[in-house]
């Protein structure tokens, strides 16, 4: 089962009627109307309300909605509002509450606040995720079930405890695999029963925080389980919603890059896979770029649902500033051309009360249409209209792929030594951001990807290498492809234990390098890094950590310039089977990225579009029926113009465009080709 079937991308979100007079629920559909708003979220945090005691169920408040929504010819996808739980839920069960990573046992609060292997959250859950199926499985109106919402974070409790442990049973069988697998001789912490192991907390294995543990192999073997076990909450949910709704398609919203919970292991118990963009502020666009790509990896490809994004403001920050005119759209177009096969805010209407009431909102407290956030939805809105179902199913065709891997980014970061300033997601941007400028469409996919497809494969910050990897990497290379990868790849097995062999341990072969040293220095220390001769040289920045090069086989591309390893390689080329293996053995600045990748792709043939036009993004989806659409989004301030480098037809404004003609970008603009043959 994949996506919902809807006859055009949907166009809605989040909504939340039961926080406003039934009045009010007329004039948000006449909104709807004019904002051609055709798919609305429901239920998402109306547990107390569809359960309000133990033994009471209240559906005449969510029956109204879901009532409402299809009279007025909406579709729904609907929530199992498990979100949250009751307070009287807490007061009776105090086990549904978590503990936190210092060991306080939380009482009742906020929100996405219980404990994942509470057995009565567990049973309960289900029950109503059961029901809300049971009861709205046959309205031809609903056509997704979003179960929960934002998985995350993280639980202590005594139950977790349990849990942990009997997760770590079933993985090692014996204490003494257990025991090897963690280097439990390091520091005298072998275990003698199932018994002793604790979660790892402020209270046993941490130091400093929830990266400094003694116990690498202990933290992040907890951060698989609890990512486990949230999935069985999710699993439960579904399989709850699959007694009594067989084909409609069963989702729960993600966060993109979120680090607690590693998506690719949830991914085959998703329909499909959707997510909620907020996005750091100041990121650069090509940080969203990454972000839609890691979403789309998810399930192979296969497109998503954008689930949230806000029209205008966030509340949750220190400071929110307002998305400028245009940005809105560009965005959302953003993810239309990355996967997204449907274009959904948080939220329709603004809380009342709250943490939430200054975040944006289609509809304000006032309920005006003709503010500039309405008009700019609604102008969108019709936009989506013309595109009808043109993108519904459509794939990118990527020869580009990104390596992303929880595990990597975990031991990464879990690590002590060299450097606690490497950031996992830092290093995949600076690649991707290399690729998303050149202008060749990526895919970022899990470490388990089938890799044959691809020319060219770029591994940043490989840490872990687990499996048979490295031979499926050396495969890409074996038939002429080229596979990039960076400083601290290559380091550790899945158990966070040093290989036992040369860095980069089983890439070693393919990079034709081995590292015997590496230093760490401070942010503002820079080693000038020589890439290249003649005129295609280059001098560049590295920075945090040097490794120190001994090739074995591969060539030297850059050369560091100070320091006492002055003249050695920075950056190598090795020639294997009919391809190569390059790698980068520090971090170098955005300047040096851009020139290797640009080498690395030039090399393997693959050209990008419009790669001298830096804040135009470019992308392309090529759909089920062999329609190819062209996406170009000017993510700058200042007017584009472009050769055309295909003929197609806009779909936007209409007109035609021909090869070689000159197209112009306004300032956030947008055009969406669909290009000819
Ligand atoms: C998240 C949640 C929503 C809402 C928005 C506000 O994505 O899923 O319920 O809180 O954030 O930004
Ligand atoms: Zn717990």
């Amino acid at each position: 089962m994949s996506l919902p079937a809807t006859p055009k991308t949907p166009f809605g979100g989040d909504y939340n009627p039961e926080q406003w007079p039934k009045e009010v629920w007329e004039e948000d559909y006449r909104l709807f109307d004019a904002a051609h708003i055709d798919t609305v979220t429901v239920g998402v945090f109306t547990w107390a309300q569809l359960q309000p005691s133990l033994d009471v169920y209240d559906f005449s408040v969510l029956d109204r909605i879901v009532e409402q929504a299809a009279a007025q010819g909406r579709r729904v996808c609907l929530a199992t509002g498990t979100g949250a739980h009751p307070a009287w839920l807490a007061r009776a069960h105090p086990e549904v509450t978590r503990t936190d990573f210092e060991g306080r046992k939380h009482r009742y609060g906020q929100r996405h606040n219980s404990c994942p292997s509470s057995p009565v959250f567990r049973r309960l859950s289900v029950a109503l995720a059961g029901r809300i199926a049971q009861r709205y499985a046959r309205h031809p109106a609903v056509i997704a079930w979003h179960v929960g919402n934002e998985y995350g974070g993280a639980c202590y409790c005594e139950l977790c405890a349990e849990g942990f442990r009997s997760w770590l049973r079933a993985k090692y069988q014996t204490l003494d695999g257990l025991n090897t697998a963690w280097n439990t001789v390091f520091w005298s912490h072998t275990f003698s029963s199932w018994s002793e192991i604790e979660p790892p907390s402020a209270l046993t294995e941490h130091w400093r925080g929830p990266d400094h543990t003694a116990f690498q192999g202990i933290t992040l073997d907890y951060l698989r389980f609890m990512s486990d076990a949230m999935l069985a909450n999710f699993r439960d949910e579904k399989a709850a919603i699959r007694r009594y709704s067989r084909d409609t398609p069963v989702t729960t919203n993600f966060m993109g890059m979120y680090r607690p919970i590693d998506y690719h292991r949830w991914a085959e118990h998703l329909d499909f896979a959707s997510w909620d963009n907020y996005p750091p502020e100041d990121a650069h666009p090509a940080w969203m770029a990454l972000a839609h790509d890691v979403m789309r990896g998810i399930k192979g490809g296969q497109p998503f649902w954008l689930m949230e994004q806000t029209p205008s403001v966030t509340a949750c920050r220190d400071v929110n500033p307002l998305k400028r005119p245009g940005v809105m759209a560009l965005w959302s177009w953003q993810a239309v051309a990355h996967g997204a096969d449907a274009v959904l805010f948080f939220q329709m209407r603004a809380s009342r009360g709250a943490s939430e009431k200054y975040h944006g909102a289609v509809i304000g407290h006032a309920g005006r249409s003709d503010t500039r956030v309405f008009r700019e939805v609604a102008a969108l809105g019709e936009q989506l209209e013309q595109l009808g179902d043109a993108a519904l199913g459509a794939r990118t065709p990527a020869r580009v792929a990104v390596l992303f891997d929880w595990d990597s980014w975990w031991a990464l970061e879990l690590s002590d030594g060299p450097s606690r300033l490497v950031r996992y997601q830092q290093v995949v941007l600076a690649y991707y951001r290399a690729l998303w400028e050149a202008g060749v469409d990526v895919d970022v996919v899990p470490v388990t990807a089938d890799l044959s497809g691809y020319d060219v494969v770029v591994a940043p910050a490989l840490h872990m290498v687990k499996g048979d990897l490295a031979e499926r990497l050396e495969a890409v290379a074996q038939r002429g492809g080229s596979v990039l990868a960076s400083y601290l790849s290559g380091r550790v097995d899945e158990d966070d234990n040093a290989f036992l062999m040369d860095v980069p341990g089983p890439l070693g072969p393919l990079m034709g390098i081995r590292i015997d040293e590496w230093d760490a220095r401070a942010a503002d220390v820079v080693n000038p890094v020589r890439l290249g001769t003649g005129e295609q040289q280059q001098v560049a920045s590295g920075r945090l950590v040097f490794e120190l090069v001994i090739p074995q086989g591969a060539e030297p591309v850059g050369t560091y310039q100070a320091d006492f390893y002055a003249g050695t390689p920075a950056v190598t080329r090795n020639a294997f089977g009919a391809g190569h293996g390059w790698y980068v053995a520090t971090d170098l600045d955005q300047v040096g990225v851009d020139w290797v990748v640009r080498r690395v792709l030039a090399e393997a043939g693959v050209a990008g579009r419009h790669a001298d036009a830096p804040l135009l993004e470019t992308a392309v989806r090529v759909a089920p029926d062999g329609t190819r659409l062209l996406f170009l989004l000017n993510h700058g301030v200042e007017r584009i113009e472009v050769v055309a480098e295909s003929a197609g037809t806009d779909l936007l404004g209409g007109g035609r465009v021909e090869r070689g003609q000159r197209v112009g970008l306004e300032p956030y603009g947008v055009r969406v080709l669909r290009t000819d043959g």
